[in-house]
């Protein structure tokens, strides 16, 4: 039976983009007295059923912030079960991207991953390549300044040897951004009550509309979505503008 939440969302002002900072795992495996490791496991499950619900919805792009440049400094053993969990996962749900049509793509410094959990990451980005229904974006030793700080470098790079239109503008920029291609989010939900960006998309959440769940990860569902993008439709976007503007 459709949820009420389901039932009430408007199909016609759906965000085409969402980004998701998944986050609580270790409290949630603390709550339940069991290792930080047994809630990022858990987490997969929330991981698949948000990917699902976000396809069944229409939803063409979902990134998902799976492990920050910031989070190398956890201890090793967390670092290590977390990019074997990865493998694992990308693994095992291959079929069912396939199957569903969507697309793997994945932002951050690829470079710097195990080899076996990059290999498998980019094995599943060239098996979904031609997928059209949603891309789902893995966020993977990711961090905005970094990647702000990459797109300067290559810039900079560039303008020795060849002519760089100068100013640069806010579209030559943004290709420049491991986000190529990809429409800013207009909702970013946070799950786990934390208040914070912690080095997410800078640049790309200039104007997005933000959630915060009190949800941990792995107990966030379907309707915990729904949830959010109802309080998304609830949002009026002004953009700078007056609200007697955008009601005209
Ligand atoms: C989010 O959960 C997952 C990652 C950052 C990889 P956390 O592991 O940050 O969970 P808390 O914040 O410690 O509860
Ligand atoms: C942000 O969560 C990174 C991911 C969700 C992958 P953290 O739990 O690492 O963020 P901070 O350190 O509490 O801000
Ligand atoms: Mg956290």
């Amino acid at each position: 039976m459709e949820s009420p939440e389901l039932a009430a969302i408007d199909i016609q002002n759906l965000p085409q983009h969402i980004a998701v900072i998944m986050d609580g795992n270790g409290r949630w495996a603390k709550l339940h007295n069991m290792p930080r490791l047994f809630g990022h496991k858990q987490g997969v499950k929330a991981v698949r059923e948000i990917t699902e619900a976000s396809a069944e919805l229409g939803i063409k792009f979902l990134t998902l912030y799976a492990f920050s440049t910031e989070n190398w400094s956890r201890p090793e053993m967390e670092v290590m079960g977390l990019m074997s969990l990865l493998v694992e996962t990308i693994k095992a749900e291959l079929n069912t991207l396939e199957k569903n049509n969507i697309r793997l793509r994945a932002i951050g410094d690829l470079s710097k991953l195990p080899d076996n959990t990059r290999t498998a990451l980019l094995s599943g980005i060239e098996k979904t390549k031609r997928n059209t229904r949603m891309d789902l974006v893995l966020a993977l030793n990711y961090s905005s300044r970094w990647e702000i700080l990459s797109a300067v470098n290559k810039i900079a790079e560039q303008s020795k040897n060849e002519n760089i239109h100068l100013p640069i503008d806010e579209a030559v920029f943004s290709s420049y951004l491991s986000t190529n291609g990809i429409p800013d989010p207009e909702l970013l939900i946070r799950t786990s009550g934390e208040h914070r960006i912690s080095n997410f998309l800078l640049w790309q959440l200039a104007y997005t509309e933000f959630h915060f769940s009190n949800v941990f990860w792995p107990d966030f569902r379907k309707k915990n979505l729904y949830e959010a993008i109802l309080d998304f439709q609830k949002r009026q976007r002004r953009f700078g503008k007056t609200s007697e503007q955008i009601a005209r």
